[in-house]
């Protein structure tokens, strides 16, 4: 797939030449030869933008595309932002709507472990965007995969089983909240707060139609209804497969990269492999 969209009233900055470029056969988009002029997205970049997005999971800009102070501003035709209250979402200096993810200043972060965004929550962010502020030399890149192609690439007699299947998530599943809150009152409440929810296995994106895996090894507690053997070797089964090489593909970071997911698409993670060197990006979730 590659498409291209010339538009005919563009400024001197905003999408003269947008291209867009499969980044991997099956996942994520790269877009080039666009940048947010800090006011408004054309209508026609939102639309292809988000059928890039719906149909390929990740849209993986040009550094310099956005800034670290209006990355927010830009992604708001995707929807509204997800507000995230807490003592571990503090906000960017220069711009108060986005959240930090910072490797100096949460030790408990559990960002490197499978995951799509928020799932603990009854109404997940669908969509995710990333800016980056500062990142190490080498190392801390972000992996994606295609929970849609994970799913497609099973048997169907195999796919048609998981489709009847509905799985417990919980924000505490793999300890989220326990290794946070070490206040046993705090963790009650947060608990509290944020009760198990239960979700079919496998759903279906609103925009495509396509089925997509919804069990993620950082807040999938088990699969209801069968037995905890079977529970922990499908959900086995299902992140081994969201982990094969052929649905995966790696974003290394530089300073002003830009890169914007749709949760019911992709998981990610963030790789550990890097040590003392300050990891800050700027985040924001929409609904
Ligand atoms: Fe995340």
């Amino acid at each position: 797939m590659s498409v291209e969209l010339v538009h005919e009233h563009d400024t001197e900055n905003a999408g003269s030449d947008l291209t867009l470029t499969p980044w991997t056969p099956v996942l994520g988009t790269r877009v080039s030869g666009y940048r947010y002029d800090g006011v408004s997205v054309p209508a026609e970049i939102q639309t292809t933008l988000k059928n890039a997005l719906f149909n390929s999971g990740v849209l993986i800009f040009d550094p310099g595309v956005v800034t670290g102070a209006n990355f927010t501003d830009f992604v708001r035709f995707l929807g509204e932002p997800l507000s995230y209250d807490g003592p571990h979402t503090p906000r960017a200096e220069d711009n108060p709507a986005a959240t930090i993810v910072d490797s100096t200043h949460d030790k408990f972060l559990r960002n490197h472990i499978w995951h799509a965004d928020g799932t603990f929550k009854p109404q997940p962010p669908a969509f995710t965007a990333l800016y980056a502020k500062q990142v190490p030399k080498i190392g801390g890149d972000t992996v994606f995969s295609n929970v849609t192609v994970a799913y497609e690439r099973f048997d169907a007699p195999f796919r048609a089983y998981l489709d009847s299947l509905y799985a417990v998530t919980y924000v505490d599943a793999t300890g989220h909240l326990a290794d946070r809150y070490l206040d046993a009152e705090k963790a009650a409440a947060q608990r509290a707060e944020l009760a198990p929810i239960t979700r079919p296995l496998i759903e279906t994106h609103p925009e495509t139609g396509r089925k997509w895996i919804s069990a993620n090894e950082s807040y999938t507690s088990y699969i209801k209804g069968v037995s905890r053997i079977v529970s922990q070797n499908i959900l086995g089964i299902l992140f081994d497969a969201i982990k094969a090489s052929e649905v995966t593909g790696r974003v290394s970071w530089e300073e002003g990269a830009f890169v914007v997911w749709d949760n019911r698409v992709v998981q990610h993670k963030g790789i550990k492999d890097y040590s003392e060197e300050r990891r800050l990006l700027y985040r924001i979730t929409l609904v």
